[in-house]
């Protein structure tokens, strides 16, 4: 029975956790979350189905709450999330996906928390140092193939974690939600910007425009996803003064124009 894994990535680690179940499941597609909402037309999700996103502020990201809410999910039977983190304990997600599920009268039969680099460049700490990239992207393989097992007998299984109510408190999730889509006015380029255009290709969302060869953000429909900021070849797209000492990441597995045109 085919499974649809629809997924949103900033810089790449959701996506190969997606591609990497998809491949030990066989008979299953990646579907790029934006992309999916982009077509105005319904979307109709199978009988089984998977979402595999980032954590943001110990929640979900905002568009895959309105991806939720608007697909059609009366034909599915089984729903499995899967959650990359970064630091610190899992937790958050994973609840506020049950929660967002029931509110269609629909259950979340598996969920799961994959660590995995940091990309997260806007407080006071770095990407994941380099020498701790290889053991995470090698577990995180390694925990695709047993989600893969578990999806594949239909089993029911949810990751546990001390953080799950408190975390999104702690990190102000609420706050985050209410401000992310218009709240990219700290995001802007510097003069060694060469007008390639990549922030805006890689951006899912279609929040930048380039005007006159510089970046523009709308102010519309940001995620805080920082494609943007990683991908830019210059390394001169910013967020405020705090990134311009830190390293930039793009999980190596995964191609630019996958996070371009979709997997
Ligand atoms: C805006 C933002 C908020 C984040 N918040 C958290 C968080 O609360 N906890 C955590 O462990 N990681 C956090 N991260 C790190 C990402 O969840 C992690 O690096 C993820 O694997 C990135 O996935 P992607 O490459 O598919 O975008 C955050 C990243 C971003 C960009």
């Amino acid at each position: 029975m085919k499974t649809t894994l629809y997924y949103f990535t900033g810089t790449g680690n959701s996506l190969k956790v997606a591609k990497d179940i998809s491949r030990n499941l066989g008979d299953s597609e990646c579907v790029s979350i934006p992309k999916a909402l982009e077509q105005n037309e319904k979307i109709e999700a199978p009988e089984v189905v998977g979402i595999v996103c980032p954590k943001y502020y110990f929640g979900l990201p905002e568009i895959v709450l309105q991806f939720i809410d608007k697909v059609n999910l009366d034909k599915t039977k089984y729903i499995f999330t899967v959650v990359t983190f970064a630091k610190g304990l899992p937790g958050g997600a994973l609840s506020q996906m049950k929660k967002a599920l029931a509110l269609k009268s629909k259950r979340l039969s598996s969920g799961f928390y994959v660590r995995m680099v940091d990309n997260f460049i806007l407080w006071t700490w770095d990407v994941t140092s380099e020498k701790k990239h290889g053991a995470l992207h090698k577990n995180a393989e390694i925990k695709a193939g047993k989600i893969a097992e578990i999806v594949a007998e239909r089993g029911n299984k949810i990751d546990k974690s001390l953080m799950e109510h408190i975390g999104p408190v702690l990190f102000n999730y609420k706050g985050f939600l209410k401000e992310v889509n218009a709240g990219d006015t700290d995001f802007y380029s510097t003069e060694k910007c060469n007008s390639c255009g990549l922030c805006a290709k890689v951006c899912s969302v279609k929040n930048i425009k380039m005007a006159d060869g510089k970046p523009e953000w709308l102010g519309l429909t940001c995620q805080r996803c920082l494609a943007c900021l990683h991908l830019c070849p210059q390394k001169c797209v910013q967020f405020g003064e705090q990134t311009k000492k830190r390293s930039r990441y793009v999980n190596p597995f995964i191609k630019i124009s996958e996070l371009i045109n979709g997997a």
